[in-house]
């Protein structure tokens, strides 16, 4: 049985994206479509959605939830760093809204069969796009040791990288690491058991880093929010919800720059015909779920959602 993703913030959502129900929206990852049914239902029925996730199962699923709105939503298999592509593949030049949900789904953790989860045993894939790149498999068993504690490091800032990286280093060498307990138990064994951490299970770092490098998830971010402002129109809105203090940092930043090149006009290109539209955060501070919702959902607790305008 597939689980569905539960949204996060859907109402914080739909309030910052939505500026006019008949504008043309992006959900850039849309998952098993929990956010689009809900901006489907508030666009209804002059505005247009656009979907794009890589994930071929996420994909099926949300193309049954938003078939009732039939052909306002269209939905593509393809990575959010190209949503220009996409857009230039079916004539349209600017956009509206974007919104982009970071992170994986619930479906992808409990349900997806691909090693996300350290509960369950599944093979050690952790690629959203079951079709390309390498897996957390290939990664652990290849990936050099320093490399690999820098990995844990940079990435989930995991104090005992270099003990878990030696221990990797020794366990492949008797044979690979192939399913997820076998890395979770490895890990578990690693780190002292004084200092595993209450609430959480002690490989939760250590398959965070492994999903961020497996996804190249920051980089991913990073290269959209390079090309982000040139796809919106005048008052058009950029919604991102983050779930991890790096994703966070990189679109504040980018927000941040964004208003700084419309304070001094001097940064931007010479060219006024090259001159990139300008952004304005909609608030300084990130927004976060509210208590009711946290209640809920206690996933939604890492969330922090970041809003910016074309101007
Ligand atoms: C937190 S989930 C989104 C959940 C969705 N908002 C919902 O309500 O069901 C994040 C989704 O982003 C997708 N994703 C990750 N990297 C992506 C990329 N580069 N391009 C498009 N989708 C991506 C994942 O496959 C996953 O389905």
């Amino acid at each position: 049985m597939i689980i569905t993703h539960q949204p996060v913030m859907v109402d914080e959502v739909i309030r910052y994206l939505i500026t006019t129900p008949e504008g043309v929206y992006v959900d850039g990852t849309v998952g098993t479509g929990g956010h689009s049914v809900e901006i489907c239902k508030r666009i209804a029925p002059q505005g247009e959605l656009i979907c794009l996730d890589i994930d071929r199962t996420s994909i099926q699923v949300a193309e049954e939830r938003l078939s009732s709105f039939g052909q306002r939503v269209r939905i593509f298999r393809e990575s959010y760093v190209d949503l220009d592509k996409a857009l230039e593949g079916i004539g349209i030049d600017k956009v509206t809204g974007i919104f982009l949900d970071l992170g994986m789904s619930s479906y992808q953790l409990e349900s997806s069969g691909r090693g996300f989860s350290f509960i369950k045993d599944e093979p050690l894939d952790m690629r959203m796009d079951q079709d390309t790149g390498i897996t957390a498999s290939q990664l652990v068993n290849t990936m050099p040791r320093e490399r690999l504690q820098a990995l844990l490091w940079d990435y989930a800032q995991e104090r005992w990288a270099k003990l878990i990286a030696r221990a990797i280093g020794e366990e492949r060498r008797k044979g690979p690491i192939r399913s997820s307990r076998q890395l979770a138990r490895l890990v578990e064994a690693t780190i002292p058991r004084k200092h595993h951490p209450r609430k959480r299970h002690p490989a939760t770092k250590t398959f965070q880093a492994l999903r961020i490098a497996v996804n190249r998830e920051l980089d991913n971010i990073a290269d959209f929010l390079e090309k982000a402002p040139v796809l919106l129109v005048k008052g058009g809105r950029l919604v991102v919800i983050s779930y991890h203090s790096l994703e966070d940092r990189l679109v504040k930043q980018a927000m941040r720059r964004w208003e700084r090149d419309d304070m001094h006009p001097e940064r931007l290109p010479v060219f006024p015909s090259t001159r990139p539209p300008l952004m304005r955060p909609l608030s300084k501070k990130g927004l976060r779920p509210g208590q009711a919702e946290m209640n809920i959902n206690p996933r939604c607790r890492s969330a922090i959602m970041r809003v910016a305008e074309g101007i």
